[in-house]
């Protein structure tokens, strides 16, 4: 079966200091579990970055998300809001992809190991990275729908297409060395 290419457009823009909801309308409360907030310094500002879940203590993101101080937060409806499905966690580590270049944003893709495991939640739940045949999966079948396919990197500022997406799957063995390692 070929993969279906999923492209993730994040309710929350990626590039830094914008705080508008892409096209403006709101998510069905809690309809995307994996979804996490991040929120770090860089050039001494606050910014603010979309991320997403794919276990229980890591998140991937762009690499141009990269700063000091990223917390992430799980669970959220509305951010601006503490809700109790809210679980706000550090990160412990940071991972750009090795060959990520922020001149034109090739291998625009960091991985973040939380400080802890998130607890799974109605709220809170990660989604599967792509797998494919080729890496032996035979645990049941492919959940074409539910599974990470691409990352946002950039876009224009209104949301709408063309964006640049992050093929996951290419990135896919990396993730897995750095998810092991930890
Ligand atoms: C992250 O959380 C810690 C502890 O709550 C806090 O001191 C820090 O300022 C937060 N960082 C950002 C960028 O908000
Ligand atoms: C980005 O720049 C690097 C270094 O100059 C280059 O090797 C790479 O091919 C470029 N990637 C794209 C997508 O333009």
């Amino acid at each position: 079966m070929q993969q279906l290419l999923l492209l993730l457009v994040f309710p929350l823009p990626l590039w830094a200091g914008a705080e508008e909801i892409i096209g403006g309308h709101e998510a069905k409360r809690h309809s995307r579990p994996y979804m996490a907030f991040l929120q770090f310094l860089a050039q001494e500002s606050k910014k603010r970055c979309g991320g997403v879940l794919v276990q229980e203590d890591f998140v991937l993101t762009a690499a141009h998300c990269w700063g000091s101080s990223i917390n992430v937060t799980l669970g959220a409806h509305n951010i601006k809001e503490w809700e109790r499905t809210q679980q706000l966690i550090p990160v412990r580590r940071a991972t750009c992809h090795p060959a990520y270049n922020p001149k034109n944003f090739s291998n625009d893709i960091m991985l973040l190991q939380l400080e802890r495991k998130a607890k799974q939640t109605a709220a809170v739940r990660p989604l599967r990275l792509a797998r494919s045949k080729a890496q032996g999966d035979s645990g049941g079948p492919l959940v074409c729908n539910n599974v990470v396919q691409g990352i946002f990197s950039y876009g224009s500022k209104n949301g709408k297409p063309p964006g640049v997406f992050m093929k996951v799957s290419h990135f896919l063995p990396w993730i897995k060395k750095i998810m092991k390692h930890h």
